[in-house]
C-alpha cells in the first residue's frame, strides 16, 4: 500500500452549509497524521487550471461556522471529458498530490468515480449536498441546515396564509428527491408534501383535494419538491386555478436561500466526523468510497453504490404526515 504523503481537497457542485466544517476537519486530521494538504479551488476546474494552494491549520481557522465553501465550487463541464480529466491528472502529478478528498453531491462523486477508475487514483468522497439524496448514508452535509431554513421560512408564510385563508404551494429544492419536502412538511405541520418519489403512482394534487385537505382548516400549505415529475409549485398552482377555482392560491419558491447560512450544530458535527473519517479511510488503505453515516456509525460506501442506487424515501413519513394533517 502506497503511503499517502499529500492530499488535495476540493468542493464541487452545489454548495452546502457545513462544507467548510468538512474542509477544516479533513485538513486538521490530515496534518495531525503528518499528511500535507493542498486546497484546490473552484472544484474540478481548479485541478485543470492548477488553482491550488498549500493548506496549514490556520487556513481553516474560524470557518466552522461559515456557510458556503472557502474553496469555492463549480460544476465543471471540462472534467466530464477525457481530455479534461487527463489535464487534471497531470496537475495532480505535478503538484505531488497522491490522494484526493472530494466533498460534493451526486454529480461530483460520479466524476470522482470515473476519474478514480480511469487513472487508478485514490479518492475519498464526502456527501455534501442539501438534497440528502446519496445512497448509503442516512444524512448528507447541509441537509439539516437547509431543513431548518425551510422550517423558518414556512413558519413565516403560515402567518400570512392563515390571515388570508389561502392555499400556498411552497417549492423547495431537492433535485428530484423529496427528502427536504417531506421532512420539511412534517416539521412545519404542512397539509401535504408533493414529492417525485411517488409522482408516477398517484396524482398527488387530485388525492389531496378529493380527500378534503381543508376539512378543518381555512388555510393550507403544501410543500412541493422541485422536479419535472411533480410539475413544481407554479404548475400545480395553475392546475388549481383551472380545476379547483374555489381556492385562493399563492406560490413561493424558496430557491437558493436554502443553500446558505451558518451550518446547524448537527451539520457541523456530521461534517467534522465525516472529515476526520476520510483521513482514517485513507490511512486504512480505503479508496473510491464515500464516507457516510448510518445509525450514528461511520460507514464506507463504494462510489458505485452511492451514486448509482436511488436512496428511497421512508414511506412511514408519508403516512405520518397524512395522519397529522387532518
Ligand atoms: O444539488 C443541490 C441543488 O441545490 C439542488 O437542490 C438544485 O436542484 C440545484 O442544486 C440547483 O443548482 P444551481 O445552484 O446550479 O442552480
Amino acid at each position: 500500500m502506497a503511503v499517502t504523503k499529500c492530499i488535495g481537497i476540493l468542493t464541487s457542485g452545489g454548495d452546502a452549509p457545513g462544507m467548510n466544517a468538512a474542509i477544516r476537519a479533513v485538513t486538521r486530521s490530515a496534518i495531525y497524521n503528518g499528511i500535507e494538504v493542498k486546497g484546490i479551488y473552484h472544484g474540478y476546474r481548479g485541478l485543470i487550471t492548477g488553482d491550488i494552494k498549500p493548506f496549514k491549520t490556520e487556513n481553516v481557522s474560524n470557518i466552522i461556522q461559515q456557510g458556503g465553501t472557502i474553496l469555492k465550487t463549480a460544476r465543471c463541464k471540462e472534467f466530464e471529458t477525457p481530455e479534461g480529466r487527463r489535464l487534471a491528472y497531470e496537475t495532480l502529478r505535478s503538484e505531488g498530490i497522491d490522494a484526493l478528498v472530494v466533498i460534493g453531491g451526486d454529480g461530483s462523486l460520479t466524476g470522482a468515480r470515473i476519474f478514480a477508475q480511469e487513472f487508478d487514483y485514490p479518492i475519498i468522497g464526502l456527501p455534501g449536498t442539501i438534497d440528502n439524496d446519496l445512497y448509503g448514508t442516512d444524512l448528507t452535509i447541509g441537509y439539516d441546515t437547509a431543513l431548518n431554513t425551510i422550517m423558518e421560512a414556512v413558519d413565516k408564510i403560515r402567518d400570512t396564509a392563515s390571515s388570508h385563508e389561502r392555499l400556498f404551494f411552497i417549492e423547495v429544492m431537492g433535485r428530484d428527491a423529496g427528502f427536504l419536502a417531506l421532512n420539511g412538511a412534517i416539521a412545519t405541520g404542512c397539509e401535504a408534501a408533493i414529492i417525485p418519489e411517488i409522482s408516477t403512482e398517484i396524482d398527488q394534487l387530485k388525492e389531496l383535494v378529493e380527500n378534503g385537505f381543508r376539512k378543518s382548516k381555512n388555510s393550507s400549505i403544501v410543500l412541493v419538491a422541485e422536479s419535472p415529475t411533480t410539475g413544481g409549485a407554479m404548475q400545480l398552482a395553475e392546475r388549481v386555478k383551472n380545476e379547483y377555482p374555489q381556492y385562493d392560491v399563492r406560490v413561493t419558491i424558496l430557491g437558493h436561500i436554502q443553500r446558505g447560512g451558518s451550518p446547524s450544530a448537527q451539520d457541523r458535527i456530521l461534517a467534522s466526523r465525516l472529515g476526520a473519517a476520510a483521513i482514517d479511510a485513507l490511512l486504512e488503505g480505503q479508496r473510491n468510497v464515500m464516507v457516510g453515516i448510518r445509525n450514528d456509525e461511520i460507514v464506507y460506501v463504494p462510489f458505485s453504490k452511492a451514486v448509482k442506487y436511488d436512496k428511497p424515501i421512508n414511506r412511514e413519513l408519508l403516512e405520518t404526515l397524512r395522519r397529522l394533517s387532518i
